[in-house]
């Protein structure tokens, strides 16, 4: 998708410097700035500071991760300790483990000359899939907000939380991407954007890439959704998932059950959308989902631009404070409408993601 005008994916390889280009999400939306990873600890690094984050493209990071680990040290050793260690870098989203594995299946069997290549390849595959899924999802989502404009012969209103966007995927987003197709199509779409606290990664990043393709949103505070939703002024909701297990409870963004919640009581269907990439077909209760709890200080303090347009980090409550941070949350999928997958909507259930993906 665009920025000031010009195409871009999140990750690509860049055969002339032999590395990995990104786009630093950390810096985003006040800087613009594409980063080198040239070793596989800066893969690592990359992802648990999330200048790269969202599920699709912490995948794909991993899998050129694994790239650059060949480069610097063409040994199975050093592979798999690598690998081990990517695995690790955040435990939520599946996609990494995913992507991991798939990497070390296409690698077993090859000749250590041959490494490099085939991995190359591979993790291009996978970014180049995750590109066609997600345009994919956009084409099967799109069909429901036609649905919904053709009844309401108005704007539709969507609320999403996170950014489930292009940002945190290789191209087009999950939960963007119908909203993209929609916009395309002539359907007048508004975005209610989650600021999403404590990250921000709505007001940052959702916003900031809708307004790059001139799709109009508006940012609201967390606490906000629910009573638009009382007020008729959501139409549907929209979101992603780090972990959707293969009995249709939905992993998310922290908050993203509150709004499953809101949008049940008030008669909002409420989509998820997502990559095949992204279902756990192991884990049955959600319980089992090991959540990611983050540094205090992303909640103790908050960066943006000072009266001279420097980014500034500050403190916003008392240094004594205790806080708590943890990452995701689980919606059951009795709250869940629908999956909107690669391979069209299914319900949120074994049966659903069964017909559609075995
Ligand atoms: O912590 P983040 O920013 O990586 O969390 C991202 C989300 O929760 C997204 O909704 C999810 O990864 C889906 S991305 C298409």
């Amino acid at each position: 998708m665009k920025i000031k005008g010009k195409e871009y994916q999140t990750i690509w390889f860049d055969e002339k410097n032999q590395a990995v280009k990104i786009i630093d999400q950390t810096k985003l939306p006040h800087q613009f700035t594409i980063k080198d990873l040239k070793t596989v600890k800066d893969a690592i690094n990359a992802i648990k500071v999330m200048e790269v984050r969202g599920a699709p493209l912490i995948g794909g990071t991993a899998a050129y991760g694994i790239v650059l680990a060949i480069m610097e040290k063409n040994d199975p050793n050093f592979i798999k300790k690598s690998s081990e260690e990517l695995i690790q870098s955040r435990p939520t989203a599946i996609n990494l483990k995913w992507a991991v594995d798939r990497m070390t299946k296409k690698l077993s069997g090859v000749n250590n000359n041959e490494f490099l290549k085939v991995a190359l390849d591979e993790a291009k595959a996978i970014c180049e899939e995750d590109v066609k899924f997600c345009k994919n999802i956009g084409l099967n989502g799109l069909k429901i907000i036609e649905e919904i404009y053709n009844k309401k012969k108005d704007k539709v209103n969507i609320l999403t939380h996170c950014n489930a966007g292009w940002l945190a995927t290789i191209n087009w987003g999950t939960a963007t991407s119908p909203i993209y197709h929609a916009h395309k199509k002539g359907i007048p779409v508004h975005v209610w954007v989650d600021e999403t606290r404590p990250r921000n990664q709505g007001a940052n990043l959702t916003s900031y890439e809708l307004n790059e393709e001139k799709i109009p949103n508006t940012v609201i505070a967390d606490n906000t959704g629910g009573i638009l939703m009382q007020r008729g002024e959501v139409d549907m909701c929209i979101v992603g998932t780090d972990r959707t297990l293969y009995t249709g409870d939905v992993c998310n963004k922290i908050g993203t059950y509150l709004k499953a919640l809101a949008a049940k009581d008030n008669n909002i269907p409420f989509y998820v959308a997502l990559p095949s990439s992204t279902i756990d077909w192991n884990i049955k209760n959600y319980k089992d989902i090991p959540i990611e709890e983050r540094n205090s200080e992303e909640l103790s303090h908050i960066e943006g631009l000072d009266e001279n347009g420097n980014l500034k980090k500050i403190q916003i409550y008392p240094k004594k404070s205790k806080s708590m941070n943890l990452a995701f949350d689980v919606t059951p999928a009795k709250y869940v409408t629908g999956l909107i997958t690669e391979k069209g909507v299914c319900e949120a259930s074994e049966k659903g993601l069964k017909d559609l993906f075995k």
